[in-house]
Formats: structure tokens, sequence, C-alpha cells
């Protein structure tokens, strides 16, 4: 018998605890798996495992009889402390926290090899797509070249819900956390902090070495409207919160922002809590990853699939990077991008003197849309200053990355 407890009684942590013990995972992991233990402040009277929740993280990592610790807790205050602690005394941890994983991963991963132990995090990215291990095993033949992906449930669920079926913001985002997709603070989501710390967990494990999310350029989907997403649609496009990362070899480039997505790309159509990740492996070229990137039991699959590779495989060839050494360049390829702004009549004239040749949208009365030929990012910056010169400070409205 396997024991595990589990760290948060939330969305995934309860959707955890009903897999494990309503499951039979004897077959599969060739070893009964039970949950012994489950931390949590809060009491859950009438709930069909009251009994096992304890509020003293000590009776679990006491407890000899526990090998395994899930962590769904979130945040890094205390899931920073309580994972150390559970692999400094020898016990396993599997957990679903981008936030801690994209922070500490390379710290708490050492800490794991140095005592023959996991730290597993496959539902970190992807809710319940096979992600992490495909990278870390199935592609181990490739260098890397570049990731691009929806990495984020809630955004793409709103983005769906606005733009196709006429939902508002506020209303589409109080329905993805009713579905338990949206971050305790939805900020995280919205704002691209996410999908930030997932793209950085995909590129350390696929580079080798850790990424520091602080470092890289990250834009949510707060500034995007419905006049954005008609334009777009009106020239083919969908706009999707992407977030990339590409190897240079001595170094990464990573950014997370709206994009605007040609039909036919292989992102474009992934609606609603999906999300996709497209990988280009050197010897395979792209290789793409699909399905619900949150909520309780996609989440939890990703969970439990981790704690019975770690009963079956106690942990052989578990995904691993090192830590520092790599910095987060600028983008070292042209751009081509989508520009909206107010218009005081000399819109058109001052867009062809500065930008040259570029395709001007139907736009509204009293605005001008663009999207420019491809040009450096600084070049595109200077632009950008020198429109703002003719048509005033505060006349740029959104600019969006086309691909
Ligand atoms: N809030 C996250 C999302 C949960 O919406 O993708 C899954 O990581």
């Amino acid at each position: 018998m396997v024991n595990v407890a589990v760290l948060g009684y939330g969305t995934v942590g309860s959707g955890v605890v009903e897999i494990i013990n309503g499951g039979q995972f004897l077959k599969k992991a060739g070893a009964e798996i039970n949950v012994k233990a489950i931390l949590d402040i809060r009491k859950f009277p009438g709930d069909t495992y009251e009994n096992l929740v304890t509020d003293n993280y000590d009776n679990i990592l006491n407890d000899d009889e526990i090998s395994i610790v899930v962590e769904t807790m979130g945040g890094l205050k205390p899931a920073y402390d309580f994972t150390k602690r559970a692999l400094l005394k020898g016990k396993s941890v599997v957990t679903s926290n981008k936030e801690l994983v994209a922070t500490h991963g390379a710290e708490l991963l050492k800490i794991a090899k140095d005592n023959n132990i996991s730290y597993m995090f496959e539902a970190s990215v992807g809710g319940g797509i096979p992600i992490i291990r495909p990278l870390n095993n199935c592609l181990a033949a490739n260098d890397i070249t570049s990731i691009l992906g929806i990495l984020n449930g809630t955004t793409n669920y709103i983005l769906t819900q606005m733009f196709k079926n006429g939902v508002s913001f506020e209303n589409a985002l109080s329905d993805a956390q009713a579905k338990g997709y949206a971050e305790q603070n939805p900020a995280a989501d919205i704002e691209g902090h996410d999908a930030c710390r997932k793209i950085a967990i995909l590129s350390s494990l696929a580079y080798g070495k850790h990424i520091n999310s602080n470092e890289i350029k990250t834009e949510g989907i707060t500034k995007i409207s419905s006049q954005d997403v008609h334009y777009a649609e009106a020239e083919g496009y969908s706009i999707k919160l992407i977030g990339r990362s590409k190897n240079l070899g001595d170094g990464v480039y990573a950014c997370v922002s709206p994009v605007m997505l040609p039909n036919g790309h292989p992102l474009s159509d992934v609606e609603d809590v999906f999300n996709a990740i497209l990988v280009n492996g050197s010897a395979t070229g792209d290789v793409m990853f699909y399905g619900k990137g949150a909520g309780k039991l996609p989440t939890a699959s990703a969970v439990v699939a981790d704690v019975i590779d770690i009963v079956k495989h106690k942990g052989y060839g578990a995904p691993y990077w090192e830590d520092g050494g790599v910095t987060v360049a600028v983008n070292p390829d042209p751009v081509k991008m989508y520009v909206r702004a107010t218009d005081n009549g000399r819109g058109a004239s001052a867009v062809s003197a500065i930008f040259g040749d570029v395709k001007m949208l139907k736009a509204e009365t009293g605005e001008v849309a663009f999207i420019t030929d491809y040009m450096s990012e600084n070049e595109f910056n200077e632009c950008v200053l020198k429109l703002q010169g003719i048509l005033g400070q505060d006349s740029i409205i959104n600019t969006i990355t086309v691909l």
C-alpha cells in the first residue's frame, strides 16, 4: 500500500482525492494507492473524507507511512516551505503549482535528485494535457527549437465567450471562476502571469536551464476589445493569448502576449477552456498537444498520473533542469504588428509616412487601424513614438503581434 497526503483540499486537491480513493490503481501502479491525510485549515463537515483532514502539517511530515505528498495549495507560501520539508524528509512530491515550479523549480528538483526521490509537476502546465512527460521522454531525441502555446484556460474561455457568444468580460470571468478554471486571484490569468509561469516551466525543461519568469515580457488580455476582434476577424485572424519561446543556443527568447493568428493556423480554432501547445523538435518538426487546460478532474488526472509514475518507476527518469545561466533575450525575429489608434484626420498619411507600406484596415470613423510589414521590434517601437508625435500621446489604442 502506498500512502499519499494531499495538501490543499480545493478544486484540484479534492479531484485528486476523488480519483485516487475512488479508483483501482493496483493494476496500473503495481500497488494500491490510498489518500491517508488531507491538509487544510478549513473544516469540511459532511464531506466523505472529512476524517482525513488535519490542519497540522507535522502530522503528515512525521508519518513514515506517507511516502508521497501531493501539493495542490497554489502560491509560494507556505507551499515552498512544505514542499522543501517533505523532500528533505525523503517524501516525493507531486504538484500542480505553476508559481512554485516556475520560481523554485531548479532548487526543488535538485533536492529531490540528491535524495533519490521525485518532484513531479505534469499538472502545472496544460491541465489534463500530457506535456511535461512527452517533452522529457518522448521528445528526448530532439533539440527543442521553439514552443508556442495557448497556456491559460481561463483567458481562452473568456475570449471565446466574449467574441463568439457575446458574453461580457465580467460574466465570462465569473463563469470561469464558477467552473473552477480561474486562479484564486484571477489577475494572474487575465494579466498573463499564469501563462508566463507555464512558458517558463516548459522552456526550462525543454532547454535544460532554469528560466526566470520575472524576465519574460508579459501582457494579458485586458486591453483586447470587441473592436479589435472585429478588425481581426475581417482580415481572417483570431486573437489568442499566446506564450512562446525560442532556443537561441546562447540564450532564450520568451514572451506572453495576445497574438493575431491567421485562420488555418493550428492554434486558431482552439476554444473555451482548451489549451494547445505546439513544440518544434529538431527531428520531429512540429508536434501539437491539445486538451482541457484547467478544471478539477483534468488537472487532477495529471496529478494522479505523476503519483502512479512515482509508484511504478520510483522517480527514475523524472523531469529535471539546472539552475541559472540563461538570460531572456530581446526578440531576435522581425515582427509584424496590428496597430489601432485614434485619428485626428492625419492618420492615414502619417501611417504611410512613418511605417511605409502597410495594410490599412477598414476602420471606424475617428480611428485608424493597420497591419505593418515585418520590422524589428525596436524599429516598430520607434515608429509608434513618431505616430504618437503626430496623432497625440494617448492616440495608440492597442498593438497586437500578428503571426
Ligand atoms: N487558471 C489556470 C488556467 C488553471 O485557467 O489555465 C490551470 O493552470
